[in-house]
């Protein structure tokens, strides 16, 4: 009999498709970087089992209808945004996504752009790399405090939660908004529910860790950064649509708010002239949430895991439903 036919949309690291080559034929495109060509991927679809994609991706009706025989899409990422969920479901097509594993590093890095952000890393290692530090000066690089601070979580799901910890370990004053109130963090780390007003208006740190959906698109707009301190942080971890990139940069230029911590934009890659790449203020990453070696490898056995389980008729690990 045939061996299911699986194709990965990048070249993953051999060690890890190799223990799945007993039971499967794989194939990869044939890059780490590059996105996979639209016309392969249709045509690759219509000879898959199964497909691992990245959320560069597009899993749309089209896809799906090449697709006759995909019975499982295995989507690299936490976030599902690049899939259209009731049309997979309506084609009888599984969808799993990578929660859990990757919860604690994308929370690190969150963090991690805060303080970068606040504290002006880059701008004061581009300082010595340049050769420009030829004093000690009083208000050198000053930047502005974390600890005892107020960080507004838009977005309480796990990720929000780890980042609420470590917000925690800092003497921070924590904020939130979310659909649902969260009686654990409440409970165990004093965090405090907020509309989204009020934690704007409050927050000296604010923090998007929202998926993104129909509601959350755009959210945080022109009227939404005037309502923000002049000092405030905005930091953006989930996914770049959330805010609007033109209102964001006004408010950077007028001084409505200080600063921009951004992991995620709006089109990803940025390009290198986009104004938001102009400003000192704004520190920008390319998409790095859960990109340490040991999380990526994480992600990609659990993607392999529940093709497998789907491939045999079991449950997978970690599927999406609309
Ligand atoms: C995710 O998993 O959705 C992240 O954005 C990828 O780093």
């Amino acid at each position: 009999m045939n061996k299911p036919y699986v194709y990965i949309t990048r070249t993953l690291p051999e060690e890890i498709v190799e223990p799945f080559r007993e039971t499967f034929t794989v194939k990869m495109w044939g890059s780490k970087e590059q996105p996979v060509d639209r016309e392969v991927l249709l045509e690759e679809a219509g000879k898959a089992d199964a497909l691992i994609t990245m959320l560069s991706d597009q899993v749309d009706e089209e896809l799906l209808s090449k697709g006759e025989n995909v019975k499982v899409i295995a989507n690299l990422a936490v976030g599902f945004d690049n899939i259209d969920i009731k049309a997979a479901e309506k084609k009888g097509v599984t969808i799993t996504n990578t929660p859990d594993v990757l919860t604690e590093t994308t929370a690190d890095l969150t963090f991690g752009l805060l303080m970068a952000t606040a504290r002006r890393l880059m701008e004061a290692n581009e300082y010595v790399q340049n050769g420009d530090w030829k004093n000690w000066a009083p208000l050198l690089m000053a930047g502005h405090d974390i600890h005892h601070k107020t960080i507004g979580i838009v977005g309480m799901g796990r990720i929000g939660e780890a980042v609420a910890h470590r917000a925690k370990g800092f003497h921070m004053n924590i904020l939130y908004h979310n659909r649902s109130r969260k009686q654990d963090a409440e409970e165990k780390l004093g965090a405090v529910y907020a509309s989204l007003d009020e934690l704007v208006t409050q927050a000296d740190f604010v923090v998007c860790l929202a998926p993104l959906t129909p509601e959350t698109k755009g959210m945080f707009n022109k009227e939404i950064f005037k309502k923000m301190k002049s000092s405030a942080i905005f930091v953006n971890a989930s996914r770049g649509d959330n805010a609007n990139e033109e209102d964001l940069y006004e408010a950077l230029v007028e001084g409505e708010i200080a600063a921009a911590g951004l992991d995620v934009f709006e089109n990803e890659p940025i390009s290198e002239d986009h104004p938001l790449l102009s400003l000192q203020q704004v520190v920008a990453l390319p998409h790095i949430g859960s990109a340490s070696v040991e999380t990526r490898k994480a992600m990609m056995n659990l993607c392999l895991e529940n093709v497998q389980l789907v491939l045999n008729e079991k449950e997978p690990k970690t599927k999406v439903t609309s």
